[in-house]
């Protein structure tokens, strides 16, 4: 049976640092507010120069680099952003010829944080379908632009970047013991759409808007819906958490991480936490997340890594992949 492997990881931060105590001449905030409800200590904030266009880039040459392939050995990229360049085209389209990759197809998929795992199961399913032998799946996004910087609710919780990973079609046996994506689950619910939305958008104001969220709502709702795909995963693939080398949440809030290991069982020192140093970087967390875990040598090539994701839709959604 075919496995889609993942034979490479990268990714791509800006320069520039913000810190919590930066935000205090901006917004009423301080400090030990912002650690004490999110964990969150620095983000990275895009300089004009860098868009989710270049981060993009940066974080697939990594990928690619550390996969030992070039462009011409990629058949397709799929770039799960909410901060696309422009409107259209897809900022994928743009990514390729920055790449300078003249063949096979790129495109973009929006769901939010949720996007890198809607994006890794797509491309699961193009490679388990023979439409695709690799794919490039990146996760980038520049959420600063996004922002209402007056809205010391929302503003504190975001930064920049980029993640990338090179998906390969290699046999498998067909167990849970193969390399490659085992299980994956996805689900959204429209009805939380007020929870957290962008207030612009081409076929409505016609600008682009800012976030606005409520973070209480969403906060109530993610725990249960985190652990609910991360059970449909486990099920699938008849594991537990028990079998779990290491957790790779989406970053939005460490409390929201800590709460969903410990409802599934899952040790603390198997979870990946970068939400300190990254802030919520939405579709960009999850694969940023896995390049550091990788790079420091946490992630080895055999280990079982659980990732799942919950942002703006709502969607949610959970990949169990053998490293
Ligand atoms: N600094 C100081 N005070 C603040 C700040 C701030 N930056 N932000 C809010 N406050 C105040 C509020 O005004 C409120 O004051 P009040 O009691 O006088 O009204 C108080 O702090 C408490 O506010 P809450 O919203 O209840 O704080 P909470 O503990 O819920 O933490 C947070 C807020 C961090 C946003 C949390 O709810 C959260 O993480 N929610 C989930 C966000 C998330 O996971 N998003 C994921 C998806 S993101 C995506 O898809 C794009």
């Amino acid at each position: 049976m075919m496995r889609s492997v993942v034979r490479g990881v990268g990714s791509a931060l800006p320069s520039r640092v913000m810190r919590n105590a930066d935000f205090e001449g901006i917004v009423d905030t301080s400090d030990e507010w912002i650690v004490q409800r999110t964990g969150i200590r620095e983000r990275r904030i895009a300089s004009d120069a860098e868009t989710t266009a270049s981060l993009g880039e940066a974080a697939a040459r990594a990928a690619l680099a550390s996969a030992e392939l070039t462009p011409d050995d990629i058949d397709a990229i799929v770039l799960a952003t909410s901060t696309p360049n422009n409107t259209f085209p897809a900022t994928a389209v743009e990514i390729q010829e920055r790449l300078g990759m003249h063949h096979g197809f790129a495109f973009d998929m929006q769901a939010v944080c949720s996007g890198f795992v809607y994006a890794l199961t797509v491309a699961d399913l193009h490679i388990l379908a023979g439409k695709a032998r690799r794919v490039l799946v990146i996760g980038a996004e520049t959420f600063s632009r996004i922002l209402d910087w007056t809205d010391r609710t929302t503003c504190v919780l975001f930064g920049d970047g980029a993640g990338a990973v090179v998906l390969e079609g290699q046999e498998g046996a067909g167990t849970t013991t193969d390399r490659g994506i085992i299980a994956s689950s996805l689900r959204s619910d429209g009805s939380h759409k007020e929870k957290l939305y962008v207030d612009g958008g081409p076929s409505t104001t016609g600008t682009v808007g800012h976030l606005r969220m409520e973070g209480r709502e969403v906060f109530k709702h993610a725990v249960a819906m985190i652990t609910d795909v991360i059970e449909d995963v486990f099920a699938q693939a008849g594991v537990t958490a028990a079998d779990i080398d290491w957790f790779v949440p989406h970053q939005a809030n460490k409390r929201i991480i800590d709460a969903s290991a410990r409802k599934l069982g899952i040790a603390e020192e198997k979870v990946v936490i970068t939400v300190d140093r990254h802030g919520n970087t939405s579709a960009a967390s999850v694969p940023l997340a896995l390049a550091e875990a990788v790079g420091d040598g946490r992630i080895k090539k055999g280990d079982l890594v659980l990732l799942e994701a919950m942002g703006g839709g709502f969607t949610w959604g959970a990949v169990l992949v053998r490293w």
